[in-house]
């Protein structure tokens, strides 16, 4: 008989597709997935260290599900991703959880389960320059029409807040065959979006056997766009010190490459961006703008920023909120600085900024960037645009919803459409999060 795996992910799209690693690899030792943790044989917490918040939600949560043991004598929990990597032999000792596996341990987990299933330690943390997960076809766990593919693994950039480079190694490159199996699978499978991802997408770079011309990031994209061209690409995320160029005409050329660049920002000021070790500065991320709205003006722009980073003063604080203004942001995923222990921000910088300061800080940046969004869906209104049916509307059933090549929300009556359709909506009207509309046409595929 099968065994049953549950698996609770959290963090970022690349444990997304991790977690769709995990459960292929388990399904080949005769493990399927389950929805109800109750009924689990095996229960896997797929985690993110990237802020201490999201580490504490995560103690929480192993806390409710190891007291599942008691009423499940056989019941193995093991902790995977960024916190097994980080504080995994920690939680092993102290039996919160039974198995721990971080990032590139992921071929090793039905051994590990089987050693906890002994009463063994059942621990693998280390970290390779070689595992890319190659010929695993990730285990797609939803009916969705859209998914993940990684592209490449880890970070050799270490800003110095960062516990990335710690928790996920070294930076590696996937086989573009590996990479093009994954997408094919997908498309097989009636998905109509992709998106490709790695910490630094722009360093994507694979030397075919026998070549002298590496594959980029640019022919990567090309290749994937070409394979169908009713399959939506995105990708995230480029570093701006790195973007080219060459990407973003790529990214013109095709209309089934989607209209949007999240290009996360960090901070507004010369200075703090040093501090960082960003390696670019205000000027050079303003002529990356004004690069991309050169070759694509209906670009959508988003962005991740925080504030409260080591000495940042309010004249560097302010240096964020004009530089948000002036790239006039679509949308931004904001947070405050969390020091992370072992980064070098934690050795050598003073986290100096109170948690209060740091909380209102935050909440003015958020308040500008609700303006700013406002203002940029009010822009969109009378124009159409092509969406891409996801599903039915959180707020109406009599409504769908599905994001527009520059990734906005868009909701609309339903009328002969399905899900995975590809239909034209007038905007009529919007709020700050969604814009409001009514379908014009269907059409087979991706145009602009
Ligand atoms: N504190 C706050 N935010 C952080 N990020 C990364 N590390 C930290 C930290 N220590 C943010 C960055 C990054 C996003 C994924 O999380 O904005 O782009
Ligand atoms: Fe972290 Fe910087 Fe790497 Fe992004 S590029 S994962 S912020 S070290």
């Amino acid at each position: 008989m099968k065994k049953k795996l549950y698996i609770e992910t959290y963090g970022c799209q690349m444990n997304v597709a991790d977690s769709e690693v995990v459960a292929s690899v388990m399904a080949e030792r005769n493990f399927e997935i389950s929805e109800d943790h109750d009924q689990a044989d095996v229960i896997l917490v797929n985690t993110c260290s990237v802020r201490d918040n999201a580490e504490k939600r995560v103690w929480g949560r192993l806390r409710h599900l190891n007291a599942l043991k008691k009423k499940n004598k056989s019941l193995k929990l093991g902790l995977i991703g960024c916190m097994a990597e980080r504080i995994g032999d920690e939680m092993l000792e102290d039996k919160v959880v039974d198995i721990v596996a971080g990032p590139d341990a992921y071929r090793n987990l039905p051994y590990l389960y089987d050693k906890a299933v002994d009463g063994e330690d059942a621990i693998n943390v280390e970290l390779t320059v070689e595992e890319t997960y190659d010929s695993i076809i990730p285990k797609r766990m939803n009916d969705s029409i859209s998914g993940f593919v990684s592209i490449t693994r880890g970070c050799n950039n270490f800003c110095t807040y960062c516990i990335v480079p710690y928790t996920r190694g070294r930076e590696r490159s996937r086989d573009p065959k590996d990479i093009l199996a994954e997408v094919r699978d997908m498309i097989q499978n009636g998905y109509k979006e992709v998106t490709l991802l790695g910490q630094n997408v722009d360093s994507y770079k694979w030397l075919p056997e026998g070549e002298t011309k590496p594959v980029r990031f640019h022919h990567l994209l090309e290749i994937v766009a070409k394979e169908d061209p009713a399959l939506r690409v995105r990708f995230s995320t480029p570093h701006p010190k790195d973007i080219k160029e060459s990407v973003v005409k790529t990214i013109a050329k095709y209309p089934n490459i989607c209209k949007h660049i999240h290009l996360p920002i960090q901070a507004g000021d010369d200075e703090v961006l040093k501090r960082m070790n960003r390696r670019y500065t205000v000027e050079w991320y303003k002529n990356r703008v004004e690069m991309i709205r050169k070759h694509i003006p209906d670009c959508s722009i988003t962005t991740d920023v925080f504030c409260g980073f080591c000495g940042e003063t309010e004249e560097q604080f302010q240096g964020t909120l004009d530089m948000m203004k002036w790239v006039h942001y679509d949308t931004a995923f904001m947070f405050k600085y969390s020091e992370r222990p072992g980064t070098y921000a934690a050795k050598k910088l003073d986290d100096d900024i109170s948690e209060e300061l740091k909380g209102e800080r935050l909440s003015r940046m958020i308040e500008l960037q609700n303006r700013l969004s406002l203002e940029r869906n009010n822009n969109d209104i009378d124009k159409v645009f092509e969406v891409l049916v996801e599903g039915t509307s959180k707020k109406s059933e009599d409504d769908f919803c599905g994001r527009s090549s520059q990734n906005k929300m868009v909701v609309f009556p339903k009328q002969d459409a399905k899900i995975g359709d590809y239909v034209r909506v007038k905007i009529a009207r919007c709020t700050q999060t969604t814009l409001i509309g009514e379908m014009v046409e269907k059409i087979d595929k991706p145009t602009i």
